[in-house]
């Protein structure tokens, strides 16, 4: 209910919020900052030359009925978070104007559907090719013995290496801009919090679909992202960051249409496996840096063993699928769109890692801001 109210007035403070200094005493921490993908993107590939947008109706029918770019009917993950915290909703980052950017002290988001960890993965379009040997050897889905299908890379989007770049440029045009001493701006980026949900395209997009990285088993291919992922977490942390938020891709072979696929969740697995260690060891070396990971993996057993537990009367059936009307009540639904979540769902796995103990670790996202 508290969030409920927090939410309309966020909205109706509309962009002048994102301009106003932070309230201290309010909020919990400086900022959010946020890097990802489709799961957390605001509206940035609104902006983008790209079939990956949600800015079209009924995208954000709970959302006062506005398409604003979110993969979903209402909130996405990042803004629940942003809510708890007591800050207006990070903006997208193509979103605000240039010369508006320094105005904004309370976050941005910079996270971008259908893009990932790796620099190639992006939206895909499928392909006809007639069987041949080279088609044999680098296609992944054979359909019949004349012709198999393929895909190739289509459209721009905001890859992770994009995003930190883009938060340099905060960083070092903006916030210094914004605050005029460069310790100002190291305490306020040292007194934010760090959000990045990314991952599910690297495998749905790129490694499940595309040919490039074929030849690394699953473990190898999630210690490839981890590496990647690790460093662009240093880049963070050598600009300012401490306090980070990691989500990875969870179980990506349950989704409406194929419900579930375990060995493709076996395959996506070691990611969020492997991810605390990971998380650990950058602790361990960046001092002063506090990372905790989400793994969805185990919650969303418990989710999917009693839907009606956590409000969800189907993990099956999406919400809305292109060309029908959409459904009733969102609530009811795990599944807003062929992949994405509902708001209710969003606002589950979020105030879980929020406040909960079944989805973050070490700590949840209160104790991580209460740490130090
Ligand atoms: C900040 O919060 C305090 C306490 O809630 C309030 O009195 C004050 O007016 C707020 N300031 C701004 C600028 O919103
Ligand atoms: C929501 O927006 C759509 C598209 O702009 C419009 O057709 C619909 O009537 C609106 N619904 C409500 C309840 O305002
Ligand atoms: C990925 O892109 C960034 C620039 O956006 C570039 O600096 C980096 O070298 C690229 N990495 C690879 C592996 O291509
Ligand atoms: C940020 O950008 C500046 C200027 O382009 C560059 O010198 C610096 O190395 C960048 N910092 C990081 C951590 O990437």
């Amino acid at each position: 209910m508290a969030t409920f109210k927090v939410f309309w007035v966020v909205l109706l403070m509309s962009q002048q919020a994102f301009f106003a200094k932070a309230n201290r005493t309010k909020s919990l921490v400086e900022a959010l900052y946020v890097f990802g993908d489709s799961s957390v993107d605001a509206g940035n590939n609104n902006n983008l030359n790209t079939f990956a947008k949600a800015n079209i109706y009924p995208y954000g029918i709970d959302f006062n009925n506005k398409s604003t770019g979110r993969f979903t009917n209402g909130k996405n993950f990042a803004d629940v978070i942003a809510i708890n915290l007591g800050l207006p909703l990070p903006p997208p980052y193509l979103g605000v104007s240039e010369s508006e950017r320094y105005k904004v002290a309370t976050g941005i988001n910079y996270a971008s559907g259908a893009c990932g960890i790796l620099n190639d993965t992006r939206d895909v379009r499928r392909k006809k090719k007639m069987l041949s040997e080279h088609c044999c050897l680098t296609v992944k889905l054979i359909v019949s013995c004349s012709f198999c299908y393929y895909f190739v890379p289509k459209g721009d989007c905001l890859s992770l290496d994009k995003q930190v770049e883009y938060f340099n440029s905060t960083v070092t045009n903006d916030l210094q801009k914004h605050f005029q001493s460069k310790d100002e701006v190291q305490h306020h980026l040292s007194e934010s919090l760090y959000l990045l949900s990314i991952g599910s395209c690297d495998y749905a997009l790129n490694y499940f679909r595309r040919a490039t990285y074929q030849n690394k088993t699953p473990v190898e291919f999630a210690d490839y992202l981890l590496e990647k992922l690790g460093s662009k977490l240093k880049e963070l942390y050598n600009m300012g960051a401490r306090k980070f938020v990691v989500a990875v891709a969870g179980q990506l072979g349950c989704s409406p249409s194929e419900f579930c696929d375990e060995i493709k969740n076996e395959k996506v697995k070691p990611l969020s496996d492997k991810l605390p260690r990971k998380l650990q060891e950058l602790q361990t070396q960046l001092s002063g840096s506090l990372f905790i990971s989400s793994n969805p993996f185990n919650f969303f057993n418990e989710i999917r063993k009693a839907p009606e537990k956590f409000g969800f009367k189907t993990l099956t059936k999406s919400c809305y699928v292109v060309g029908q009307p959409i459904c009733e009540n969102p609530k009811d639904y795990y599944y807003f769109d062929f992949a994405h979540g509902t708001e209710a769902n969003n606002e589950l796995f979020a105030n879980e890692c929020f406040s909960g103990s079944r989805l973050c670790s070490p700590t949840n996202i209160e104790q991580l801001i209460h740490a130090i």
